[in-house]
């Protein structure tokens, strides 16, 4: 740990009360100077420290930043995000999962604040504006087949539904991969497999979610469909509140996942959430559209569907998008 983060970690363990500068010096065994010195920087990154002479200092707020310092006192995990690489900016988060995959464990979370070539599904681009969302990724090492890599995808969107009920949101997953508020799509996830035909060397997964992105923040063409949980909900988050919340979810299900080699869990939360079963959907796929009704979603995390005739058949997350029939939903 570097100096900044054991002077955050006594003042935080002090609980509002004052630290005298000779006290912290003496714990971490640097001069007093050294600690004013980093108590500025801490102040100029956006911690507020009320600093009075003979009294010493005192940490009065934290910023809403996402390393581990902020994010890991809220965290109950074993081995995701044990390891969190926290970046003013990068290309893609899942780009720097993928650079840093074999020397690192699972569970490895990389987190940015703003990202320059933010990556959707589909070949898709993701909006990910400076400071307003979160942009995170998770390394998995599972022992699986490619085939159930798609599962990943199910697992999470699972836990992010759970995670921001705790926050109070209550979001829709559009299977596979959109999560949804109002009609509008807040949260996207993007799950990509490196291995070869008959074995997963290593699944990145990626989350994104607008979490106090502005009317303003997404462009034209896109507005329509996209919103933010602070539109919706009209009121500012906290993401280091919301990133521990899904990643404590995620690991419990994934977890569970890897001990009996069932999603059963997570397909029944993400049934229970979900915004298209019951309903008439467009299945389109390289062979066309056609209308469907959707029906369930398996225990491979499959969605069935039911034509007419009521001949039922399931819809592969890798190859097929599903469009609502009357707009977006
Ligand atoms: C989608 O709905 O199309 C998936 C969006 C996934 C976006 C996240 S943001 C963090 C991670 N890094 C990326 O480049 N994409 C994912």
């Amino acid at each position: 740990m570097d100096l900044k983060s054991e002077i955050l970690r006594v003042l935080k363990d002090s609980s509002g009360e004052f630290v005298s500068g000779q006290e912290l010096s003496e714990k971490l065994g640097v001069s007093r100077t050294s600690i004013w010195k980093h108590i500025n920087q801490l102040k100029e990154e956006g911690y507020g420290i009320e600093s009075i002479s003979r009294k010493g200092y005192k940490l009065k707020s934290a910023p809403d930043k996402l390393n581990s310092e902020e994010i890991g006192p809220f965290l109950s995990t074993e081995r995701i995000g044990r390891q969190i690489i926290y970046l003013e900016s990068v290309d893609s988060t899942n780009e720097e999962i993928k650079r840093r995959a074999y020397k690192s464990e699972e569970g490895l979370l990389v987190i940015s604040e703003e990202q320059i070539v933010g990556k959707g599904r589909l070949g898709r681009s993701w909006n990910s504006k400076k400071g307003r969302g979160i942009y995170m990724s998770m390394l998995l090492k599972p022992d699986i087949n490619p085939q159930d890599a798609p599962k990943i995808t199910q697992i999470a969107a699972a836990a992010v539904v759970k995670g921001l009920k705790e926050a109070g949101v209550d979001a829709k997953i559009k299977w596979p991969n959109d999560i949804i508020l109002n009609q509008k799509k807040v949260a996207g996830i993007l799950t990509e497999m490196t291995g070869e035909l008959m074995k997963v060397e290593y699944i990145t997964l990626g989350i994104g979610i607008n979490v106090n992105s502005e009317v303003e923040d997404f462009p034209e063409d896109i507005a329509q469909k996209a919103s933010s949980l602070k539109i919706e909900e009209k009121r500012h988050f906290e993401r280091k509140k919301i990133v521990s919340g899904i990643v404590n979810n995620f690991e419990k299900l994934y977890t569970d996942f890897l001990e009996k080699g069932s999603i059963s869990v997570s397909v029944e939360i993400c049934k229970a959430n979900s915004i298209l079963l019951g309903k008439e959907i467009r299945v389109i796929s390289r062979k066309g559209e056609a209308l469907r009704k959707a029906v369930d979603i398996n225990e491979d995390g499959e969605l069935v569907v039911e034509d007419e005739a009521g001949n039922r058949e399931t819809v592969f997350s890798g190859e097929v998008s599903v469009r609502g029939i009357h707009g977006y939903i």
